[in-house]
């Protein structure tokens, strides 16, 4: 056969009981399949494919032209099965609605031409995993095709029936009752050995029938992720395959067949399904469920879902002995027939096993729960984040310390470790960059609280998103009052990760939590502004890709109130008169990973006029913004940090012992992982109402619940991480652990992100406000 037809992969020379007559197809083509090339005569080549046990199907390749056929088997057949005529049907309706199917061409129910009826197909070009597992995949694209797998399903699932063509085309209500009922009677016409687990498994099945089963969906009977054509590089679906078993019924039948190979039998990795161990975690069982539910739009708490686990796993098994059963009486599709025998005992001993699984326990790391909406591009963002924090963050750990192990006292370490820049390329190639920024990302804050959370785990990751600090609040105000010309010239390297900038409105010589105590100034000087100020704590300021600062200083206006007194300016840093003094420690610790804290003077540092944001006077304004969106970014963010404490605790207290037991035998200790558990997700709930506010009614009306957070998150946490310190003793306040720069790092929150007490004060004002409203209300 010719170089093109051998690319074919999965095909073989057409199997001796499978032949036809394919000149006579070839004659029939040439005449009723438009399109379909005519020369030469005789040119028509066909292979099988060698996968699949039911209706052949064949690979037709004529002048550059490839189709597909898929016809009846020969011979005497089961009176309900090898329908073609309604894989044909249900794949037209298909194609018509959208969904990817393969085009289907022509149906013929001519016996006279090949033996028996057939249909035929645009051939796909594209991906087919035959193992489960995905093993010639990385974790991350692996992730995305299961997402797609389960998203393409749920999309099939959500279609109606009547606006399909297709009522009628399944039996009606009852589907989940009548699938243990033809299960079991095609398992006892083929068994061949009695297995008490398969009958016990089919006594479950058919006492827990689901409530629900006159639902009625158009489900495909064998979804398999081998049963899909991915795109050649994507992670897209091209065509679901071989609708031979489709049918409408339960959607969740199809579900968790879909996502049976979570539970594979270890003991059975011979065969292509699952032959490998999938990795529970990428992404996990739960996730995907919850990603299919969303994507229905229906609630993730499936209460049967164990049903339908099981009874895909008793179908399996009912399968298996079928297969073995025509393997005993000669009639094999496969080869490995006789190797299904073995399978059936194992796969109805986990379909025991998954009827009686507890439901969801992993669910309990869902932390948004039914209360808060999260989008589905929010979920699939957090999954993905997730799954490069597993994979890349975490791992670049050691290589960053060494880093800066290395260049301790050296002029080096203000500048950011190689391996950080790698993160930075490969997060923003996979599109997890600039997440904070609702206009770029298309992310709410409810979304982005969760997504904070997992990149606060670490101190140097929000800057692998491109979402650190004052970078986000400084591109957020930019993006808001920034002219076209200040965006293009800052915000748009911002954006790309090229340059990081710094945020100076902290003075050494005024109580700063006062920001109308501000006074380095800025005076109009023909076309240039000329600023003349002392400022500290401006961070960031050190990293040597720091370009540029926003400066909050007075622009006097005798006639303007306190709050119009002020202006924010943008400065280039290389400007002459701009001079960074030193850096301050936090605790002893001199943060250079996020660019330091720096005392910065300004000498007549002149810039020309267009710097000003907004015009003068408008600083408070734009603090408000400034500090809006952005203004629980960090309390998402310790969330991630506490969580990664209280790990650390569970570790340590699991792995060490005092007076003859382990550490968390102790009740106290006990009692600390409780307290830290209950103190995380409090301050998590609260950070979510919060954000979830801000996405429905603004910033202005989260007033409240902003301030709230501010004070109860960095509380809980500096608790959570203490707690840790504590358990691990010495090793806790070393360098050796991350917990001390941490506790140094979140206790800064309490005073930099505006002190306790201002927030207090405001909650307080509101509070008596809200009150006073209530009073007046039942006046
Ligand atoms: C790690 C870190 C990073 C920072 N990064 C930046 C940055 O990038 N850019 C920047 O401009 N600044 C930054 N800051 C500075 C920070 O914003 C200020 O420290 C903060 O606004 C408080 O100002 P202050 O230090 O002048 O304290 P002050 O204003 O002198 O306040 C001191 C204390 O007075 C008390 N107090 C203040 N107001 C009230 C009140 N209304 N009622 C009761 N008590 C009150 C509080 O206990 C408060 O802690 C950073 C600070 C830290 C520690
Ligand atoms: C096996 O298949 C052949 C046709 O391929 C058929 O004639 C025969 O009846 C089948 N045998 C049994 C036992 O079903
Ligand atoms: C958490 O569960 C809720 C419903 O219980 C669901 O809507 C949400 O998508 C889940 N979130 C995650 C991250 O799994
Ligand atoms: C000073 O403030 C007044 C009152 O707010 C305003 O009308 C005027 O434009 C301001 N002057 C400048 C130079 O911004």
């Amino acid at each position: 056969y010719s170089a093109e037809m051998a690319v074919e992969p999965g095909t073989s020379d057409v199997r001796r009981q499978h032949r036809f007559d394919q000149g006579s197809l070839e004659r029939y083509l040439c005449r009723c399949l438009p399109g379909f090339p005519q020369q030469p005569a005789g040119a028509l080549s066909v292979r099988q494919y060698s996968s699949g046990q039911s209706n052949p199907t064949f690979y037709l390749q004529k002048g550059g032209q490839a189709y597909v056929l898929r016809k009846k088997p020969h011979g005497p057949l089961l009176p309900k099965a090898h329908k073609v005529d309604r894989e044909y049907h249900v794949q037209k309706a298909l194609f018509s609605a959208g969904f990817p199917v393969p085009k289907p061409l022509l149906y013929c129910s001519d016996v006279s031409v090949i033996g028996t009826e057939f249909y035929v197909m645009q051939h796909v070009k594209g991906r087919i995993f035959r193992d489960a597992s995905l093993p010639e995949v990385g974790p991350a694209e692996r992730s995305a095709l299961y997402l797609a797998m389960i998203e393409t399903l749920a999309q099939m699932h959500s279609f109606d029936l009547r606006s399909l063509g297709l009522q009628g085309y399944g039996r009606g209500p009852g589907y989940c009752r009548r699938q243990v009922s033809t299960w079991k009677r095609q398992y006892d016409a083929a068994a061949h050995t009695d297995i008490p687990a398969m009958n016990e498994l089919a006594e479950w099945l058919a006492n827990n029938v689901p409530l629900d089963d006159d639902e009625e969906a158009l489900i495909h009977g064998d979804f398999r992720i081998d049963n899909i054509i991915f795109h050649p590089t994507e992670a897209r679906v091209l065509a679901v395959l071989d609708w031979e078993l489709s049918t409408t019924g339960h959607p969740l039948a199809d579900l968790a067949y879909a996502t049976q190979f979570y539970f594979w039998p270890t003991s059975l990795n011979v065969f292509g399904q699952g032959s490998n161990e999938v990795n529970p975690e990428n992404p996990s069982f739960e996730e995907l469920i919850s990603v299919y539910c969303r994507c229905r739009g229906i609630s993730t708490t499936i209460p049967n879902l164990n049903f339908f686990l099981a009874l895909s796993y008793f179908k399996l098994a009912g399968i298996s002995q079928g297969v073995y059963a025509r393997y005993l009486i000669g009639n094999a599709s496969a080869e490995n027939s006789h190797e299904f025998a073995k399978m059936v005992k194992p796969l109805a001993e986990k379909g025991l096993e998954l009827s009686k699984r507890l439901s969801f326990s992993n669910m309990q790391h869902n932390t948004s729960g039914e209360l808060f909406y999260q989008s589905r591009k929010g979920q699939e963002m957090l999954l993905k984040v997730k799954q490069f924090m597993k994979q890349h963050v975490y791992p670049a750990e050691k290589e960053i310390a060494e880093y800066y192990a290395k260049h301790g006292n050296t002029e080096e370490r203000w500048k950011k470790p190689p391996v950080l820049e790698r993160l930075k390329e490969m997060a923003k190639a996979e599109g997890l960059w600039n997440l904070f920024l609702p206009a770029v990302s298309g992310l709410s804050q409810l979304d982005y609280a969760l997504i904070a959370e997992e990149t606060g785990k670490r101190f140097f990751a929000p800057e692998v998103f491109n979402c650190q600090a004052p970078d986000t609040g400084n591109m957020e105000v930019l993006h808001m009052y920034g002219t076209e010309e200040q965006k293009k010239e800052w915000l748009e390297p911002l954006l790309e990760g090229k340059i990081s900038s710094c945020f100076c409105m902290t003075e050494p010589d005024v109580a700063s939590s006062d920001a109308t105590n501000m006074q380095c100034s800025i005076e109009r000087d023909g076309n240039s502004y000329v600023i003349n100020g002392k400022k500290w704590w401006s961070s960031g300021a050190g990293n040597p890709n720091c370009k540029v600062a926003i400066v909050m200083g007075k622009t006097r206006n005798s006639s303007a109130s306190r709050y119009r007194q002020h202006s924010m300016i943008i400065v280039p840093m290389d400007t002459p008169g701009v001079k960074l003094i030193r850096p301050l420690s936090v605790f002893g610790y001199i943060d250079e990973i996020h660019g330091g804290h720096f005392e910065v003077h300004f000498n007549d540092v002149r810039v020309p006029v267009s710097n000003i944001i907004l015009g003068e006077g408008r600083g408070f304004e734009i603090a408000q913004g400034r500090l809006g969106p952005g203004r629980i970014h960090h309390c998402m963010r310790s969330i991630g940090a506490a969580e990664t404490a209280l790990e650390i605790l569970c570790q340590r207290a699991a792995q060490r012992e005092t007076f003859g037991k382990k550490l968390y035998h102790h009740e106290v200790v006990a009692h600390w992982i409780a307290e830290c558990r209950l103190s995380i997700e409090q301050a998590r709930l609260l950070t979510l109402k919060t954000a979830s506010k801000i996405d429905t009614l603004g910033n202005r009306k989260a007033r409240k619940e902003i301030a709230m957070t501010k004070v109860v998150v960095p509380r809980a946490v500096l608790k959570v991480i203490d707690c840790a310190i504590q358990v691990c003793g010495g090793a806790g306040v070393s360098q050796d652990f991350p917990l001390a720069s941490m506790f140094a790092y979140i206790r800064t929150l309490r005073v930099a992100d505006g002190p306790d007490e201002v927030h207090l004060s405001t909650i307080a004002r509101w509070e008596l406000l809200d009150q006073s409203k209530k009073l007046t209300a039942k006046m």
